[in-house]
């Protein structure tokens, strides 16, 4: 049928069924733009190569131009019969170049390494953005824990109060984790910018035509070195559902926590009315809905990696229409981080802290006992009967309602002789806090330090 990409054979056209079943335009449209830039490398190329003039380049290019200006202002849109960006850009082709020459440009390609590196090109600019929303929340972070130097908190293991720490310490172990996602980034779009132009439908092209010449025209590093691999493999694809799905699963932790610090019994924070919601029935309410949408969206993105893997997982090399399903899990990922980012990001850069709870809360659950076991372990003591000790203490204070700093001398003697007053000096929650010198450690100083490092490797990336 006319305007199909593949008539000869065929004594029919495909059934409505068929054709509602194959069509991709609804989401790979927005790919177009890359598609026409794969298409002007792939004219490059075939010019290059001794199959288009330097005349027919000048006017492929031009026309491929002013499809990309048809396509952005909406002039040209595909129509109910094009199965797909490539088949409709074809079919736009024809209609500015006329068939003679738009009729050249699909020597040597097949859709099969056409879209194989589109998806590439989408993915490292939305890759691109979300590293920048990445950064913009690591800075929001950052900043509060530059506005809160000092503050503490209850440090906790299985949600139980542990011990003390620095807020400042437990705002900046949620950046690192962000920071690592961006490493990631990195690293995949290494991968990523490798280019399968070229490989044709599976075995390469026999028309002469320099695949690292395109790759160089639309900025990759270099052409894949098999074919198979070229238009088969959906790995790079699968590392950037990974790569973003594990970025929604470490702001859900952050979210978490914020839910809880929100709540009346925590009282930790207070949310910014412009990053809350109320009801609309209870006049009281203001709800974390960023911090729950992001817990929520998460599962989504989970959902998009693990979608994606099942379609992997049982195809035969090389290129099946399976691979179509490749495309709308990775697109709503990053679409899904992209609205979420800058709201979580002003979410954390709004809240107001409230550091005298915290502080309050900090020695509560006997949470310096393991000070008391250290200080022991300093004062010579082995560390199995320091523990013992320490223990003791607590059942101590336990049965009679006391916190660690409130036995008498006597009583401590009392609980053991090795519990000499000077155990005092550690009985603080900025006593324990300051001790804690080793590296990576709660201690203003080693926070200080960390902040500087997680500032250097931001600005290293
Ligand atoms: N639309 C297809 C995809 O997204 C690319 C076309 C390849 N189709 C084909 N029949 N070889 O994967």
């Amino acid at each position: 049928p006319s305007g199909s990409l593949w008539g000869g054979r065929f004594a029919g056209g495909p059934s409505p069924a068929l054709q509602a079943l194959s069509k991709s335009t609804q989401f790979d449209w927005i790919l177009a733009p890359y598609d026409i830039a794969g298409s002007k490398a792939h004219a490059t190329a075939l010019h290059a190569a001794g199959y288009l003039t330097a005349d027919e380049l000048e006017r492929m290019h031009h026309a491929l131009d002013a499809l990309a200006a048809d396509v952005a202002d909406g002039s040209f849109q595909a129509i109910e019969a094009d199965e797909d960006v490539h088949g409709a850009l074809e079919r736009g082709l024809i209609q500015v170049a006329g068939p003679e020459l738009g009729g050249k440009l699909r020597a040597g390609r097949s859709r099969n390494d056409q879209i194989a590196t589109l998806v590439r090109l989408y993915l490292l600019d939305q890759a691109g953005a979300i590293a920048h929303g990445v950064i913009q929340l690591i800075d929001a972070i950052a900043a509060q824990a530059d506005a809160h130097h000092g503050a503490v908190m209850p440090g906790r293991t299985h949600l139980q109060h542990a011990q003390p720490v620095l807020l400042s310490h437990h705002l900046l172990a949620h950046a690192w984790p962000l920071v690592r996602d961006l490493e990631r980034l990195g690293e995949w779009s290494k991968r990523a910018k490798v280019s399968p132009y070229g490989a044709g439908a599976l075995a390469g092209s026999s028309l002469g035509l320099d695949p690292s010449l395109v790759a160089r025209e639309l900025g990759l590093s270099g052409a894949l070195e098999n074919s198979i691999d070229a238009t088969a493999a959906r790995d790079v694809v699968a590392e950037f559902a990974f790569i973003t799905s594990l970025i929604g699963v470490n702001l859900s932790r952050f979210a978490e926590e914020i839910i809880l610090w929100n709540t009346r019994e925590f009282g930790f924070v207070t949310l910014d009315d412009g990053y809350s919601t109320g009801s609309s029935i209870m006049p009281q309410k203001k709800n974390p809905d960023i911090a729950e949408l992001a817990r929520g969206k998460s599962g989504r993105l989970i959902g998009n990696l693990s979608g994606l893997l099942a379609t992997l997982k049982g195809l035969p090399l090389a290129y099946n229409r399976d691979l179509q399903e490749d495309k709308e899990p990775v697109f709503d990922s990053a679409d899904t981080l992209t609205v979420l980012l800058p709201a979580f990001t002003g979410m954390v850069a709004t809240l107001t802290f409230h550091t005298d709870r915290m502080a309050e809360l900090a020695p509560q659950g006997f949470s310096l006992a393991t000070d008391v076991a250290e200080w022991l372990v300093k004062q010579g003591v082995v560390f199995r009967e320091a523990h013992e000790i320490s223990g003791a203490l607590v059942r101590f204070c336990e049965e009679r309602g006391l916190d660690l700093a409130d036995p008498s001398d006597e009583e401590l003697a009392q609980v053991s002789p090795h519990l000499t007053p000077a155990v005092r000096e550690v009985l603080t929650v900025e006593g324990s806090v300051s001790s804690r010198i080793g590296t990576g450690g709660t201690a203003p100083v080693r926070v200080a330090e960390q902040h500087q490092a997680l500032t250097k490797r931001v600005a290293e990336l």
